[in-house]
């Protein structure tokens, strides 16, 4: 059954609730309800239990400063990131506790204790430095689950220069974009990785990204994982060598602003390209670090595993900045799930003990899929939390997760945040909640957020609408701050306004029950997200319409049992060109110019696109089709003659 329409029912009916096991609630870190009502009584200065959780080098005068945007989270503070990740655990006496634990492609493993990293992240910083980056300058990190990627988040923290973290697995034109965009002058990359056993020539796609940027890039520093000697051009620099070169150096942490951009990460919406999102230093360190507490329920002593790739936001938060904050150790995998066997990921838990596991839905559909049978050969007893991210989790997979993988004896966290919020905004406290499966939770606490229609009026339990935050919150970007757009000046229009004249909206549907518990619903604007992953219809429409032959183009998503959704493009073709060697041209041109996993699973010629009498592509109808849905009020539709020779194209191609 179809992962985004499966039981939606169930999920919004009064489902079942689960208790967490009062062997969690007696350790957690969390375990009073009395921490909402704390909030709520004291907001925003409860906030500060965010903020005490960081070494900061100037305390922060105010938990929060404005009553309208540019809100100032932690105003006067100032701090060093990598200080708090880093150098805090050492005098805690944790120096020689593990703080990165690496699994790597080809079954090799690599540990960094916090004294390890620390030396491996000063050097780095140094030779940073050397090259020519300085505070305020953006780096630009291109590369796969590998121990260098966070030592150089770390390293650019440290010296106080954003990072743009861009997904390996992302083309050469996305990264030229992105640096562009960012005005980026500094790369750190590697010559290659390894997927399923066969090398990626990264880069290569580096290379070819400078050539297509608008500006130089004044230096490169390639990371060697392959080990095949990539030859290095003047101002290309190898990776050990710059280490060898700072062996023993020690970089002052730059302190920062508390809302300084602590990072730059490039997230999909409504238009053509990816915009960018800019997080803070001290708000987005505290909000992360808060939540992988009293959410994640991270103690210094545990084996944290987040599998994730930290080339999107939840590395950012939940694999790098919350966890080492906490001083915890935190894998890093760079492997895929099913190599050697399919049960390689429970094979990771039982050797390494894994306390807590944070994955996405998609994962835990595949997990299913390929039978319990594989976790059932492991030992998973060290298990303690589950948590999900990035997409709707049916109940039959939340309860296949909390059966087959805690053993009912793990709470499950299904955590609902964005990019743009930069931490967990909707999600049960593990050690305070009941859990509803299929439902995310109520706000944390301290949250505003809320359901409303797209008047602005708070909808009634049961209701969808659209989920909206009304009071500002610490992980906030730096963007949203400065009122870049991001005012509620569009649809819903008046949203609820309960402390601020100010909202933002989620562009998700949702809908709450009696509780206060948020269902969401998925994305209500163009955004299709695949596997977690979110794409923008319009940056996969502008690939295909590049292709020569392709007149018009219009993408929509289609439910898929294992990836959520999957992308699904209408094509038609200018005179004279054949369809079927365009199929590839297209699916190419896609992989090309965003990256493998946008490509469409289906492409499907059409005479034509239905259009509204205004000229406005009709996607819900396109989304019918591929649904195999009623099609509803056609009357907008200027070319109704269309709709059945869509059905005939999609059902040709099915
Ligand atoms: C979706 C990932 C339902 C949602 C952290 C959101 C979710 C988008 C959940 C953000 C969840 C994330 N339940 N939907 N628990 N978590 N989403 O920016 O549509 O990559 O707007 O951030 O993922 O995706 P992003």
């Amino acid at each position: 059954m179809p992962a985004d329409d499966e039981d939606m029912e169930t999920r919004l009916s009064a489902g079942e609730c689960i208790d967490p096991p009062s062997s969690f609630r007696q350790q957690a870190n969390l375990s009073d309800e009395a921490v909402y009502e704390e909030f709520a009584a004291d907001w925003p200065d409860a906030w500060a239990r965010a903020g005490d959780r960081l070494d900061w080098d100037t305390e922060y005068d105010r938990v929060l400063g404005g009553d309208r945007p540019p809100f100032r989270w932690f105003e006067g503070g100032r701090l060093n990131a990598c200080y708090n990740c880093l150098d805090r655990h050492l005098d805690a006496g944790r120096k020689n506790k593990v703080a990165l634990k690496w699994e790597g492609r080809l079954g090799e493993s690599r540990s960094y204790t916090y004294l390890e990293l620390y030396r491996e992240v000063n050097q780095f910083a140094a030779a940073l430095r050397d090259l020519g980056v300085e505070e305020g300058d953006v780096v630009t990190l291109y590369m796969p689950m590998i121990p260098e990627l966070p030592v150089a988040m770390l390293a650019c923290a440290r010296i106080g220069a954003p990072h743009l973290v861009v997904f390996a697995g992302f083309a050469a034109d996305a990264l030229a974009m992105r640096m562009d965009s960012a005005g980026s002058e500094y790369l750190v990359t590697c010559d290659g990785y390894y997927r399923r056993g066969t090398p990626v020539h990264q880069k290569n796609k580096a290379d070819n990204a400078r050539i297509e940027l608008d500006h130089d890039v004044d230096a490169t520093v390639v990371v060697d994982r392959l080990g095949d000697e990539t030859p290095l051009d003047d101002d290309e620099y190898g990776y050990r060598d710059l280490l060898a070169a700072h062996r023993g150096t020690e970089v002052d942490p730059v302190h920062r602003d508390a809302s300084d951009p602590l990072f730059l990460i490039y997230t999909s919406g409504t238009t053509g390209e990816p915009t960018g999102v800019r997080h803070t230093t001290g708000g987005y360190l505290a909000h992360v670090t808060w939540t992988s507490h009293a959410v994640l329920d991270i103690k210094s002593e545990d084996t944290y595993w987040c599998s994730a790739d930290i080339g999107w936001i939840t590395g950012h938060s939940y694999i790098v900045y919350g966890p080492l904050a906490l001083g915890t150790t935190t894998m890093l995998y760079e492997g895929a799930p099913d190599h050697p066997e399919k049960d390689r990921v429970w094979e990771l838990i039982e050797r390494n003990a894994v306390d807590v596991f944070y994955t996405a839905p998609t994962a835990i559909r595949t997990f299913m899929k390929w039978g319990e049978q594989y976790p059932e050969q492991h030992d998973l007893s060290s298990l303690r939390l589950l948590g999900t991210v990035g997409e709707p989790i049916n109940p039959r997979a939340w309860k296949w997760y909390y059966e087959h993988i805690g053993g009912e004896e793990c709470p499950v966290v299904d955590t609902w945040w964005q990019t743009e919020t930069g931490g967990m905004i909707v999600s049960t406290l593990p050690g305070v909640d009941e859990m509803k499966p299929g439902s995310a939770g109520r706000p944390l606490p301290g949250i505003g957020a809320t359901v409303v229609d797209a008047d602005g009026t708070r909808v009634d339990p049961g209701e969808a609408g659209y989920l909206v935050l009304t009071d500002p919150w610490p992980g906030m970007p730096l963007s949203m701050a400065e009122n870049e757009g991001w005012f509620v000046d569009r649809e819903p229009t008046r949203p609820v306004l309960d402390r601020f004249d100010w909202a933002y909206f989620s562009e998700d549907g949702a809908a709450v029950d009696e509780d206060g518990y948020i269902t969401l619903l998925g994305r209500v604007d163009d955004v299709i997200n695949v596997s977690g992953h979110r794409f923008g219809t319009m940056e996969i429409e502008s690939a295909i319409t590049d292709v020569e032959g392709v007149a018009e183009a219009a993408v929509v998503s289609a439910p898929h049992d294992l990836k959520g959704q999957s992308v699904l493009a209408y094509v038609c073709l200018a005179e004279g060109y054949d369809e079927e060697p365009l199929r590839d041209t297209i699916q190419d041109a896609v992989g090309t110019a965003i990256g493998p996993i946008a490509v469409p699973d289906a492409v499907v010629f059409t005479p034509d696109l239905p259009k509204t009498r205004s000229g406005k592509i009709m996607r819900r109808l396109l989304s019918s089709v591929a649904r195999g849905e009623e099609l509803g009020d056609m009357s907008a539709l200027r070319n109704p003659e269309i709709v059945g020779e869509l059905e005939t194209a999609f059902d040709g191609n099915n």
